[in-house]
């Protein structure tokens, strides 16, 4: 549970009033693994407020003193904004009380006004709070599978002037935000060409669009994947030809690719699952002798290196996501397509928007797939810390297999001597699942399972007449994979706990 100061609270306390228990509130803050907010609007009282008792106590230069004494408190504290709605408040006795109420209703009951006021305290129910009182509430047991709030600390006051900034121009739909977004990835990915996109799904379709894949072709790809990269080949009336993965990585086997290829092949989509990256050499070998296309599903690998280059930049088109868990998410859907094929790369712009080539002119029938201008300031405000999240990814990947490495039975993710990985998903392989999972979330563990039925078997591919013992390795990961909680912003006493759960599962 986060807390708000009350502004009266947080000028006794920045002036050094006496306030009964802040120090055991601050221990609960953090047992918590919560925050203290200040009201960014009440900036002016904060000042007025902590400089007249500083005054009265007689010290030296007041003001002076008030401004040094809130930086320092502040500095471990968060600045809630303050939103235009909290400004109508003169209907009432207390508008400073009313503001914060206002401000507190955002947070959906995960933040509550901590204070000494009366008034206050009989006005807002559950919403307010003395210190003794939060003292009380139970801490949070368990762990956060990802942790999307921590990563929003510690970009918000870019993301809230990036966001408020669309507000002001309002170019929602292909907005300076979007062409910004698109070279600094085409840049970062280091191909000449980044076209937004409104998934990961759009992604691909649009690249198998612009690659003229329809009825009657056949598309190489894994049955291990999430279901979007076969359902838009089926999508686009082509059929998925799937080919079985390499036991270690979990990506396409490039050994089994030639088998598959028949004069109805029209590509080859690898998918660079859990955040390392397929073969994609050997991949684009075989495709280049063959003549095909290679279009790399990247939803996961996002910033992960193959051979020191960037995935999204491996083959022909690097297909990627923006949803919001990936390892660069988004606040709602987004993807990208990247090409260094410069006439690819005016297809797929058109394709993403109509088909259009000019204003109402349409040359070829595309989609509306567009990314918006507020979720391309997000991802602006993400990326200058996406590389130390990266880092940061790897060094829980490889603290979990440290601390792992010696469980018999229990299989660690394999990361290629030629990749490095960005960990999108931690992914286990155990021997019994379900008493794994069930052990897990007993400790307050959650866990996934990406993915437990191979596409081959889902009802969807049922006209594909597939059987079971088809793909024998994707058959086997998809009993036996587990997936822990990984984010780049996971405690040391988070993984511990975690590490523990896991050891006693086979102790
Ligand atoms: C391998 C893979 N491909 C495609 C997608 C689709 O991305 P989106 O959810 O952004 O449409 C995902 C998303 O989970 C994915 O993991």
């Amino acid at each position: 549970m986060n807390i708000l100061l009350d502004t009266r609270f947080a000028i006794r306390l920045i002036a050094g009033e006496a306030v009964p228990i802040w120090d055991q509130v601050v221990e609960h803050v953090l047992a918590m693994q919560s925050k203290v907010w200040l009201y960014a609007g009440a900036v002016g009282a904060l000042q007025q407020g902590v400089a007249s008792i500083l005054e009265a106590q007689g010290v030296a230069h007041p003001e002076t003193a008030a401004r040094a004494r809130i930086k320092t408190f502040a500095e471990d504290k968060h600045w809630l904004a303050a939103l235009s709605g909290e400004g109508d408040v003169w209907d009432t006795v207390d508008p400073v009380g009313e503001q914060l109420l206002r401000a507190v209703a955002r947070f959906d009951g995960k933040c509550v006004i901590i204070t000494l006021d009366e008034s206050l305290l009989s006005r807002g129910g559950d919403r307010v709070m003395t210190p003794d009182a939060y003292c009380t509430l139970p801490v949070r047991a368990g762990v956060p599978f990802i942790n999307l709030a921590v990563q929003q600390d510690a970009v918000r006051a870019d993301l809230e002037r990036r966001l408020h900034r669309v507000l002001g121009h309002g170019a929602y739909i292909n907005g300076p935000e979007v062409d910004l977004l698109e070279t600094m990835l085409a840049q970062y990915v280091g191909v000449q060409h980044c076209i937004g996109v409104s998934s990961g799904t759009d992604a691909l379709l649009v690249a198998m669009m612009a690659l003229e894949i329809g009825a009657g072709d056949e598309v190489i790809t894994t049955p291990f994947t999430f279901i979007a990269t076969g359902e838009m080949i089926a999508f686009l009336g082509a059929k998925p030809v799937f080919v079985d993965i390499d036991p270690k990585t979990y990506n396409l086997d490039p050994a089994q690719i030639e088998n598959a290829i028949t004069p109805k092949t029209k590509a080859i989509v690898p998918v660079s699952l859990y955040g390392q990256c397929a073969d994609m050499d050997t991949i684009n070998a075989i495709a280049c002798k063959h003549g095909l296309p290679v279009i790399e599903d990247a939803a996961q690998s996002f910033g992960a290196l193959y051979k020191d280059r960037k995935s999204c930049g491996l083959s022909m088109v690097g297909a990627t996501s923006f949803f919001p868990s990936k390892p660069l998410g988004a606040y709602g859907d987004g993807g990208a397509v990247f090409t260094n094929d410069d006439a690819l790369a005016k297809l797929m712009r058109e394709i993403r928007e109509h088909g259009q080539d000019r204003r109402y002119h349409h040359p070829r029938i595309g989609l509306n797939g567009r990314l918006d201008a507020l979720q391309a300031a997000v991802l602006l405000a993400k990326l200058p810390i996406f590389d130390q999240e990266r880092c940061d990814r790897v060094r829980v990947g490889n603290r979990y297999k440290q601390a792992l490495r010696d469980i018999e039975g229990v299989t660690l993710p394999y990361v290629a001597p030629e990749n490095t990985s960005v960990y999108a998903q931690f992914t286990l392989q155990v021997p019994d699942r379900q008493v794994f999972v069930d052990a897990l979330t007993q400790a307050g563990i959650p866990t996934a399972v990406h993915y437990p039925v191979p596409l081959h078997l889902q009802p969807a591919f049922g006209g594909l007449g597939l059987k079971e013992g088809t793909f024998p390795v994707a058959e086997s990961a998809a009993e036996h994979v587990v997936s822990l909680p990984m984010h780049p912003y996971m405690t040391d006493d988070d993984q511990e706990q975690i590490i523990d759960a896991v050891r006693a599962v086979y102790s």
